[in-house]
Formats: structure tokens, C-alpha cells, sequence
């Protein structure tokens, strides 16, 4: 079976083709970084017209680079949220259109569950496992217990961790997108006890009950700590200590929830999982400290990390087609009227967090 996957919920339009062997025929993505840059983040009308402009293209280079032709294909899965509602209606349109002149099935995917599903694409791991979901739009643990079925156990009450990440990054002045250059500044930082003796950086959360995330008071102590810097140009190496404070102090905070999250997971669900698993997926599992955070946790907690490949990481089609693939071998398909979803959460029945708002 071979899917036709499209992502089109924020600034990545991409296309890729898997197949039910696990195999990544092609993976396209084509970033905007350029288009936004100058705004300092995402503007989604720009994200819409330039989705527009290059998903075409992009199917035929999937399709290209797959070495196979339409024939070959058995499905069409898109992304039909949560994200941004341009871009989504660009990639569910199209998806919807070849299904329809091709008489294909369509399936409509949740983006989160293209994350959530990336392990078993990439390490055929067995459900159920605990999910550590951190993307720019969303910070939650999750337990994937099936294809489509996660149950909830916390979630941000206020930011997401790569807003967290992308807020500070803007705040020391670093260039869009904020995740990647705070973390390849803040390796520049060479005397990592003085940088964090500096800036003492709050953990919010550490330490309660559950596993639930707060952000934002992190990123309001980034600010007063920018602030003090002295007026000016901000010294690179200021920065760089400042980026490494704030980074460890975010691994320390998702290393802190998850601990709490691996306790609830082994009391019920350790019986039934003979390698139990912590999978981290989503745009912020691309950073190292927090990979090492996490991996040293779950060796000390007797359970595998499985971290995607870093190409994985972030947006892309590959997961949407495997996730719409996940979802047709069990006979699941979205009718032609599907409705794209701004809003989409995994776990439909968990309590939603008045701060959160799309990110609960
Ligand atoms: O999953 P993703 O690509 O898009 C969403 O679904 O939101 O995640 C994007 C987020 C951004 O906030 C970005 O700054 C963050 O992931 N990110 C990182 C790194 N790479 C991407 N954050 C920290 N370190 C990184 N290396
Ligand atoms: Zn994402």
C-alpha cells in the first residue's frame, strides 16, 4: 500500500509518499523560513498563498522522487488541522480533489497524530507508549494507546514549549525561527555553571503534582533578564549563557513532567508493554539538551528513548502520510465534505485549560 501524504498546517508545504513496508519513498518539504523572516514569525495569509503557490510542484517532485506514477498510488492523506485554517484548506482542498478525480480514498489527518505516529514509522514500536509531544503549538504527555485513542495525562496551561523557545529566542534578539538558533547559540556558552549561577531561571511546575507544563513565567524571567543586560548592542557571549540558561532550564521542566508522567504509565499500563517507551516527537524533540535530558531520565527509569531522525522532527509529509495510512489499513477513510479543523485535539474528552486555549 502506498500513501500520498500533504502538510500544509503552518509554514512547511510538503508532500511525501510511504508505503506499508515502513519505507520513506520520497519526503519533500518545502520551508517558507524566507518568506517570514522579516516578520520575526509565521504570517498565515503568506503561509496560504505560498502553500498555493508550490504544492503542486511539490506532489509531482513526491511523486518524482518516489519513482512512481499515480497508479501506484492507493490513498490520499492530508493534514486537515489543527493549525492554520489557509494553509490546512490548501493541502485538504487539493487532497480531496485527487481523491476524487482518481477515485481514491481521502483521509483526513490530525497533525499531532502525525508526530505521535512517526515512532511507529520509523522504530515499529508496539502501542501502547508515552508520549512526549512538544511542537510549536502544543506541550502535552500523552498516552498513544491505539491509532486514533491517546488519553491525555497534562498539558501547557499557558505557552507551548517551542513558544517558549521562540519568545525567549526573540527576546535576545536572535532571528526567526527562535528553537534552532537559541539552542546553536547557547552552545557556544563555555562556563555552563556561571551561565546558570547568572541567570537563575524559574522552573514552573517542578516539583507539583502531574504532569502538567507552564511556560510563560520562564519566558517573562528571559525578559527581566534582558533588560538588565547593559544597553546596547547584546554581547554575544551574554547571550549565548543567557540561551543555555534558558534552554536547561526547559529540558529541566519537560525531564521533570515527564518523570512524573513514566510513574503514572508504569502503574497502568507496565503489565501490558513488554519494552516500555517514552517517545518524544514534535518540532522542539530536535534539540539535543533536551534529547540528553531525556535519555538519561529514561535509562535511569528502565525504559527506551525513541526520539525521531531529526528530519522527522519537525513538519513534514512523511508522518501524514503514515499517519493516514495507520488510519486506511484499519478501514478508516474521511468523506469528501471533511471539514478542516483549526482546532483538533487528540484527546477529545480531556478537560480543556482555560490558558491554553488551541494548545490545550
Ligand atoms: O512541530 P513543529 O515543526 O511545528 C508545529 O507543529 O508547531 O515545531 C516547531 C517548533 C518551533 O517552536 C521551533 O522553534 C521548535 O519547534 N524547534 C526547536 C528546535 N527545532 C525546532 N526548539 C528547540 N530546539 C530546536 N533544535
Ligand atoms: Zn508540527
Amino acid at each position: 500500500m502506498n500513501i500520498l501524504g500533504l502538510e500544509t498546517s503552518c509554514d512547511e508545504t510538503a508532500a511525501a509518499i510511504v508505503t506499508d513496508k515502513r519505507e520513506i519513498r520520497s519526503n519533500v518539504v518545502l520551508s517558507q523560513l524566507q518568506e517570514h523572516e522579516i516578520y520575526g514569525g509565521v504570517v498565515p495569509e503568506i503561509a496560504a498563498r505560498a502553500h498555493l503557490d508550490h504544492l503542486d510542484s511539490i506532489i509531482r517532485a513526491a511523486l518524482h522522487d518516489a519513482n512512481m506514477d499515480w497508479d501506484e498510488i492507493d490513498g490520499i492523506a492530508a493534514t486537515c488541522g489543527p493549525g492554520l485554517i489557509g494553509g490546512l484548506m490548501i493541502g485538504m482542498m487539493s487532497a480531496k480533489a485527487i481523491a476524487a478525480a482518481r477515485k481514491l480514498p481521502f483521509i483526513a489527518v490530525n497533525h499531532l497524530e502525525g508526530h505521535a505516529l512517526t515512532a511507529r514509522l520509523t522504530d515499529n514500536i508496539e502501542f501502547p507508549y508515552l508520549l512526549l509531544l512538544v511542537s510549536g503549538g502544543h506541550t502535552q504527555i500523552l498516552v498513544a494507546e491505539d491509532v486514533g485513542i491517546y488519553k491525555r495525562l497534562g498539558t501547557t496551561l499557558d505557552d507551548a514549549a517551542g513558544e517558549c523557545f521562540d519568545k525567549s529566542a526573540k527576546l535576545m534578539g536572535l532571528p526567526h525561527p527562535g528553537g534552532p538558533n537559541l539552542e546553536k547559540i547557547a552552545r557556544e556558552c563555555t562556563d555552563h555553571e556561571a551561565a546558570l549561577n547568572r541567570f537563575p531561571l524559574p522552573r514552573p511546575m517542578k516539583g507539583r503534582k502531574g504532569c502538567d507544563f507552564s511556560f510563560s513565567g520562564l519566558k517573562t524571567a528571559v525578559r527581566t533578564h534582558v533588560q538588565s543586560l547593559p544597553e546596547g548592542p547584546l554581547n554575544r557571549q551574554d547571550i549565548a549563557a543567557l540561551a543555555y540558561a534558558c534552554e536547561t532550564a526547559i529540558a529541566d521542566i519537560l525531564a521533570n513532567r515527564s518523570q512524573n508522567a513514566i510513574r503514572e504509565f508504569k502503574q497502568s499500563y507496565h503489565a501490558g508493554t513488554t519494552s516500555p517507551a517514552l517517545v518524544v516527537c514534535g518540532g522542539v524533540s530536535a534539540n539535543k539538551a533536551i534529547r540528553n535530558r531525556l535519555e538519561e531520565l529514561t535509562t535511569k527509569e528502565n525504559m527506551h528513548l525513541i526520539a525521531p531522525p531529526l528530519n522527522l522532527c519537525g513538519d513534514n509529509a512523511a508522518m501524514i502520510a503514515w499517519a493516514g495510512l495507520e488510519h486506511l489499513r484499519l478501514g478508516h477513510t474521511s468523506p469528501l465534505d471533511f471539514k478542516a479543523r483549526p482546532r483538533w485535539p487528540l484527546a477529545p474528552t480531556a478537560e480543556t485549560r482555560p490558558g491554553a486555549g488551541v494548545k490545550a
